[in-house]
């Protein structure tokens, strides 16, 4: 008797779980292992990666980018199109094992691919030849990565949804049968643990039946107790205010500490998220800019979501040493001190500060401190190495860095900066 009462309560509970409301949506509690994972890789692959030129956004740039308009006259035939790319897009050296491989070494704890993007083109495996979803396979297999999905709402030339925007969206005709469908295939075949959606700016989110699919997704969807989403449902008040993560715009870094959990979607080529070729070096970040930000967006309570080969390794060699002061870890009471050169990210007993310049005459001050050091016993130690000597003069700490005679200055790298002993940690004596 007892237990049939249990059972139906359980039954009660489940069926009332959320609502298509923002309301009952963003109540749901972010999944924990999203603020521990504190960093994501983002893949923009697709068609626009064969002319690889400007950036995705290739097909729509042509009505109007000179450089784009010039590449096509001088390389293609009059008449040629972007979808007569396609047929070029073969991934022949698509190795997701290397890639793999690759984001495990660069210290992400997640990864997240292009399944669709503006232009409409779906890397979906039973369309095409090759099978995007060995991407998922090899993440899954060979790391503890977590895997995620893009997925572009609108599609610029799909003739569906442009009948839609002429009805002002008073029909729905590409969400019922393209978008909706869709989301729920790719949902249910590759189990994302992270549904980040884009493209949703002309349509309002009653159009998308963003609240109907986020009530599935957490629900009832294969993934509902892990997945994550992003705040891109709808045009208006709803990105930077509801969903999951907010992103906010591209690159968001607001450099104050946020109340909700927030992505800094970024890139390390600073002017595209796909491959261009014709990428120069200074449009890469330097490792230097890429920690920058890393030590900007976790002390202000962010996950980042880069890019890159060169610069995820040497990320991944900095987070070797250094991760203790990232993953798992929380904002500390504040963020920003001496004027932007330091980002300071707590857990329990203990404070780190990521010190991105070398202090003048290796005396490190800061009147930030100042508290914890009036209240606590405070030891200081740089990560992956020896004790410092720290004391407290008018209201202000000093801590003494040891000497560091030579400094590698190299396009924006300070060697020594970002080496074994970049972070310096501060915990209570036990
Ligand atoms: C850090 O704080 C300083 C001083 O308030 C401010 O000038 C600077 O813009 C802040 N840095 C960032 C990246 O927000
Ligand atoms: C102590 O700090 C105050 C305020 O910052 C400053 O005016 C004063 O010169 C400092 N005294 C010494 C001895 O450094």
């Amino acid at each position: 008797m007892k237990k049939t009462i249990l059972l139906s309560i359980l039954v009660a509970v489940n069926a009332v779980a959320y609502e298509p409301t923002w309301e009952s949506i963003d109540s749901r509690p972010l999944p924990s292992w999203y603020d521990e994972a504190k960093i994501g890789i983002f893949l923009h692959w697709g068609v626009y990666s064969v002319p690889s030129i400007a950036s995705e956004w290739f097909w729509k740039q042509w009505e109007n980018n000179p450089i784009i308009i010039d590449f096509m006259n001088k390389n293609y035939p009059p008449g040629f199109t972007y979808q007569e790319f396609a047929k070029d897009f073969t991934a022949e050296f698509f190795d997701p094992y290397d890639w793999a491989n690759l984001f495990q070494l660069s210290g992400a704890k997640y990864v997240v691919l292009t399944s669709k993007h503006h232009e409409g083109y779906t890397l979906w495996p039973s369309k095409h030849s090759f099978s995007w979803n060995a991407q998922d396979v090899a993440v899954r297999e060979t790391t503890d990565l977590r895997f995620g999905l893009y997925h572009s709402l609108y599609e610029w030339y799909n003739p569906l949804y442009l009948a839609d925007q002429a009805s002002n969206f008073k029909t729905d005709v590409f969400v019922q049968n393209k978008v909706y469908p869709e989301l729920l295939d790719i949902v249910n075949t590759y189990k994302p643990e992270i549904v980040w959606s884009d493209g949703e700016w002309e349509a309002p989110d009653t159009y998308w039946k963003s609240k109907e699919f986020l009530a599935w997704l957490y629900n009832e969807s294969p993934v509902k107790d892990t997945v994550v989403t992003n705040d891109r449902w709808g045009c208006g008040a709803v990105i930077c205010q509801h969903g999951g993560f907010y992103t906010c715009v591209d690159r968001y870094n607001p450099g104050v500490l946020q109340e909700h959990k927030w992505e800094n979607a970024m890139t390390i080529d600073k002017h595209s998220w796909g491959y261009r070729r014709n990428t120069l070096l200074r449009d890469i970040l330097s490792i230097y800019e890429l920690l920058v930000t890393l030590a900007q967006t976790v002390s202000c309570g962010g996950t980042i979501i880069p890019i890159f080969r060169e610069r995820l390794l040497q990320m991944g060699e900095w987070l070797s040493i250094n991760g203790e002061a990232i993953y798992s870890s929380q904002p500390w009471i504040y963020q920003n001190d001496t004027i932007g050169n330091t980002w300071y990210t707590a857990k329990p007993n203990t404070v780190y500060a990521l010190v991105l310049e070398w202090p003048a005459n290796n005396v490190y001050r800061s009147e930030k401190l100042f508290d914890l050091f009036q209240t606590q016993d405070v030891a200081v130690y740089l990560l992956g190495n020896e004790q410092l000597q720290a004391s407290v003069k008018n209201a202000t700490v000093e801590i003494i860095f040891p000497d560091k005679a030579t400094v590698i200055t190299l396009d924006n790298f300070v060697g020594y900066t970002f080496q074994r002993d970049i972070n310096v940690l501060f915990s209570e004596k036990g």
